[in-house]
């Protein structure tokens, strides 16, 4: 039987009728028609499905979407800042820290996510995070490189005008 739910997903907010079943993953992809978060594994093991809820890193690939309902919903179309794309962006297109690009949604929002947490960390924790997002294509090099080079962009801004909008409250 369907379920009557409200998404909120990148400040916008529609109304759906959904299954149990449905994840949040396939209601980004079909119904927000927003493609940066992949499908990889459907497990929660790749991390290439990784947005954020309430600024939480979330597998939105085992996370039912009437779960999240009158959530605050982030994927990397949602990072824009002030009209331009986010400094973590910016970083990985500097250090060119993809060959395929399909984990780089996920890993980005990774790194959004620990930014959050710590503005400044060290190597051994943001090879912890990002250690269950996986890159087929061998890239960790790069992207260790561009999550050090988004520490450096991000210091130059205060962390409300970074990340607030991605966690306030929805009122
Ligand atoms: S597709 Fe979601 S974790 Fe792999
Ligand atoms: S760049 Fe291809 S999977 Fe990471």
């Amino acid at each position: 039987m369907n379920q009557r739910v409200v998404l909120v997903v990148n400040g916008q907010s529609k109304t759906l009728d959904l299954t149990s079943e449905a994840s949040l993953l396939q209601v980004l992809r079909n119904d927000f028609l927003l493609n940066s978060p992949k499908y990889g594994c459907g497990l929660g093991e790749c991390g290439s499905c990784t947005v954020l809820v309430d600024g939480q890193a979330t597998r939105s690939c085992v996370v039912p979407a009437t779960q999240v309902e009158q959530r605050r919903i982030t994927t990397l179309e949602g990072l824009s800042f002030a009209g331009a794309i986010h400094p973590i962006q910016q970083a990985f297109i500097e250090q060119q820290a993809a060959q395929c690009g399909y984990c780089l949604s996920g890993m980005i929002m990774m790194t959004v996510s620990l930014l959050m947490r710590n503005p400044n960390p060290e190597l051994e924790q943001i090879k912890n995070e990002l250690s269950g997002n996986l890159c087929r294509c061998g890239t960790h090099i790069e992207i260790l490189r561009a999550v050090k080079r988004a520490i450096e962009l991000c210091s130059s801004s205060s962390p409300d005008d970074l990340f607030k909008p991605l966690t306030c409250d929805l009122n």
